[in-house]
């Protein structure tokens, strides 16, 4: 799977890049990850990507000519031009699904915005699908490009050691709930010992606690995703 991802600081990237499972993924040729500066897209002696925002206000918005003409440059350079992604807190809201929606594809096109955004006829003529990591403000789009790619790289075959793993992970397989708690050894620490049952080597159950205890989890802390497994009942008979 191939990620582009388009930033004015290109320089946060090699470190995070450099890290293990990313890391072992890359060299191992099952992702790869090319990074461009928008910056080189700009015209004129100052090299401007911005300017002040019609009608006033405080800050300065990206201008559309350097940000339109990047991306359709870099989607010319592989195969498949890719889905493009453009980081927005307006955008809809990342989370597992959308995840495995990701992952499905061959390439995307990891757009970050700084400053006060982007000029709307960026949206307007790259009709990009445009993402949020939650309802909060970052400096800019890069930190969210990375959970992008942090979380998507997650399903690609081959990259996690244990296939089940990303399966029975919080938000994954079928039911999405929270993973129940897992414990490694000792078998006690300061007065607060293992389950009894993980201790058994029982498997049917290991697998019948484990089931409650992500149960029990999810109704105490995000009953929300229950309510998501009944509302999916319900479709599922329509
Ligand atoms: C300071 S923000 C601009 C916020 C914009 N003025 C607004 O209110 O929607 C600069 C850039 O950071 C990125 N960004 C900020 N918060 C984000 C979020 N929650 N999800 C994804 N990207 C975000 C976007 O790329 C955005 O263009």
């Amino acid at each position: 799977m191939r990620f582009d991802v388009l930033t004015l600081f290109p320089e946060m990237f090699p470190g995070y890049l450099g890290q293990s499972l990313l890391n072992l993924a890359i060299e191992r040729g099952l992702v790869e990850v090319e990074v461009h500066n928008i910056r080189d897209w700009a015209k004129g002696k100052h090299k401007s990507v911005d300017d002040r925002p019609f009608g006033g206000g405080p800050g300065m918005v990206l201008s559309p000519e350097p940000v339109v003409e990047c991306v359709e440059e870099v989607q010319q350079q592989a195969d498949a031009p890719g889905k493009v992604v453009m980081l927005t807190p307006g955008g809809r809201r990342l989370d597992q699904k959308v995840v495995e929606e990701y992952s499905e594809a061959q390439r995307l096109v990891l757009l970050c915005g700084r400053y006060e955004g982007f000029d709307q006829r960026v949206v307007d003529i790259l009709q990009p699908d445009e993402l949020s990591i939650g309802d909060f403000i970052l400096n800019g789009g890069e930190v969210a490009a990375m959970v992008v790619i942090d979380a998507v790289v997650r399903m690609v075959p081959g990259v996690l050691g244990d296939e089940q793993s990303n399966k029975q992970d919080s938000f994954s397989g079928e039911d999405r709930l929270l993973e129940f708690a897992q414990y490694t050894r000792p078998r006690e620490y300061r007065g607060h010992v293992v389950p009894e049952v993980l201790l058994t080597g029982n498997h049917p159950e290991i697998a019948e606690w484990r089931k409650q205890n992500s149960l029990e989890r999810t109704r105490r802390r995000r009953s929300d995703l229950l309510a998501g497994n009944q509302e999916q009942d319900d479709s599922d008979e329509v």
